[in-house]
């Protein structure tokens, strides 16, 4: 039996970051939604009672240390089973990027484990399973427009944004999330308005959206990795209408609502960055 999930990627509307936590992780309030750039998970159901997973990425490792992997260890755990899978991914989501690919590959492998091995666990059983692996997976699991409170675990949805595209630029490096957090003084952050980032997508007011994104974990990222602020200040150069970074970057993020504007920053961005795609963010509701 071979069954296909979509591993979309996510992108931040807001992320801030409301305190550090007795056990080493922050408080976060992070806004997040979905693009129509997405990784493809195969599964294979196999004879054996082993997990085997394959990537066309070499960045992405092929064994136990892959999310995904441990993502079908915890489901197979948790609902003592002994079926056994290989999972293959084609990865179209940029590695340590900030736009949650891994934790989406891991997400995708519940939901379709969920189906073939026929358990009916719901949406909300998943993303509980999932919060054990990365506080992005529950988010994942969903794949909606979200508001990630705690250490971002706790979801709740949100309404879509207005009809628009994004600009994503990578700047040709990645960065582990750990380490940017632990760079992190909280009393010296910037803090996003989330409360208006969530009346703009209650309004679906595409301005009011654009003029309040922003990213707390901006500066520490910028400090690290300058290139990261070059991007972003070329982008909103080149006219992009709202300008943040996603998660702990380094991809910039620039919104615009007309697809021919969105080509036109494409075109600008190509010259200073090798990882630059167009998107569309998802209406899910
Ligand atoms: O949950 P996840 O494994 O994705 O987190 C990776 C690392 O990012 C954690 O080990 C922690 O250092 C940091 N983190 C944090 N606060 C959060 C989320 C992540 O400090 N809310």
């Amino acid at each position: 039996m071979i069954l296909f999930e979509r591993a979309p990627a996510k992108i931040n509307l807001s992320l801030d970051i409301l305190g550090k936590r007795d056990d080493g992780y922050h408080e976060v309030e992070m806004i997040m939604t979905t693009v129509d750039l997405a990784d493809r998970v195969e599964l294979y159901a196999i004879e054996e009672d082993t997990i085997e997973v394959s990537a066309d990425n070499q960045y992405v490792p092929n064994d136990e240390r892959n999310l995904a992997y441990k993502a079908a260890l915890a489901f197979k755990n948790k609902y003592q089973l002994t079926n056994g899978v290989h999972i293959e991914i084609e990865k179209n989501i940029p590695v340590s990027a900030g736009l949650g690919g891994g934790s989406s590959d891991a997400a995708a492998v519940l939901r379709g484990l969920n189906r073939m091995w026929s358990v009916g666990a719901s949406l909300d059983e998943l993303a509980e399973l999932g919060a054990g692996l990365g506080s992005d997976v529950p988010f994942c699991v969903h794949s909606t427009t979200a508001i990630g409170t705690g250490r971002g675990e706790k979801v709740r949805e949100l309404d879509s944004p207005p009809r628009c595209y994004a600009v994503l630029a990578k700047p040709n490096i990645g960065i582990s999330t750990w380490i940017i957090f632990e760079k992190v003084v909280v009393d010296e952050l910037f803090h996003p308005d989330t409360q208006e980032v969530i009346h703009s997508l209650e309004d679906k007011n595409f301005t009011n959206l654009a003029a309040n994104v922003g990213n707390a974990l901006e500066r520490v990222t910028f400090s690290l990795y300058p290139n990261v602020e070059r991007i972003k200040n070329k982008m909103v150069q080149a006219g992009a209408d709202g300008v943040l970074m996603s998660g702990s970057g380094p991809t910039v993020v620039g919104l615009v609502e007309h697809f021919s504007k969105a080509k036109r920053i494409y075109n600008g961005l190509r010259g200073f960055c090798d990882e630059v795609y167009v998107v569309q963010l998802l209406d899910r509701r």
